[in-house]
């Protein structure tokens, strides 16, 4: 296990652990949530700052919350321009409009492209007539992204790829899995079958990839995508494919990083 090490932020000292994960994967592991969150935050930045007509593809969700607050705060306090950033759409919920608060069209907009002055950004429509062909839409507007942010969700899904989906899979229509059905439902959200996601495929194309995790239930996922076999029953166990892993970056609590024995 590596030795802790401390990076010094705007004020901030952040208690960091770095270690080597299987196939080259890159652990980050901080003791909170919050301290992830500004963590993954200066990583972020770091590409309009060092490239800034890079291409980003923004995951939603739960997991985002923190560090895109905090990567609009640093923004503004760094005086970071976003205006030459072109900004990619991970995935949408079908039947979900841009203005209906479910959607992660409007999720973007109100956390990411809206705070942080991006111009060039480009949405899926969730409510298209036809979702296949919103998806081959959507897949020919795409050139491989420097940077992909995701988190993980039940059975190692990134994006909306549930377990099966092949790894050479671009963006499509995807049957969400029952158990993140009942994950949205439980959380209060309207019962929505299927979405639409970039693949595997435009994932791993990615130069850089950041995966943002925090607590036990995310320890679950992420276990076997390290631990066990490279398999489509485990979308997320795409990230240790030659030539993936060590564009990869685990950034997690401890929680999420339990099974890590610090
Ligand atoms: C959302 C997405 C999903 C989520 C995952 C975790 O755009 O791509 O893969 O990242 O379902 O969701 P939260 O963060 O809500 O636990």
């Amino acid at each position: 296990m590596a030795v802790s090490s401390y990076i010094e932020t705007d004020r901030i000292i952040l208690p960091l652990r770095e270690t080597n994960g299987p196939d080259g994967i890159r652990i980050c592991v901080l003791p909170t949530e919050a301290q992830t969150a500004i963590f993954a935050a200066r990583s972020i930045i770091n590409i309009p700052i060092h490239k800034p007509d890079a291409t980003v593809t923004f995951a939603t969700g739960n997991t985002m919350v923190q560090p895109y607050a905090e990567l609009a705060r640093l923004t503004a306090t760094m005086g970071v321009r976003w205006s030459d950033i072109r900004m990619n759409h991970l995935d949408e919920y079908g039947g979900a409009s841009a203005n209906d608060p479910e959607s992660f069209a409007r999720y973007l907009r109100e956390r990411v492209t809206v705070p942080l002055g991006i111009i060039n950004a480009h949405f899926m429509n969730g409510t298209a007539d036809n979702l296949e062909h919103e998806a081959a839409r959507y897949e020919s507007l795409l050139t491989p992204a420097d940077l992909v942010i995701l988190g993980i969700g039940p059975g190692g899904h990134i994006g909306f790829n549930e377990p099966q989906t092949p790894f050479d899979s671009r963006t499509h229509v995807v049957q969400l899995s029952e158990e993140t059905v009942s994950r949205d439902t439980a959380r209060g959200q309207t019962k929505r079958t299927h979405a639409i996601t970039q693949g595997i495929g435009n994932i791993t194309e990615a130069a850089q990839i950041l995966l943002i995790a925090y607590g036990k239930q995310k320890a679950e996922y992420l276990r076997p995508v390290l631990y066990n076999d490279i398999t489509p029953d485990c979308p997320a166990s795409a990230l240790r494919l030659p030539g993936v892993g060590p564009k990869v970056s685990l950034l997690l609590d401890c929680e999420a990083a339990a099974w890590l024995n610090l």
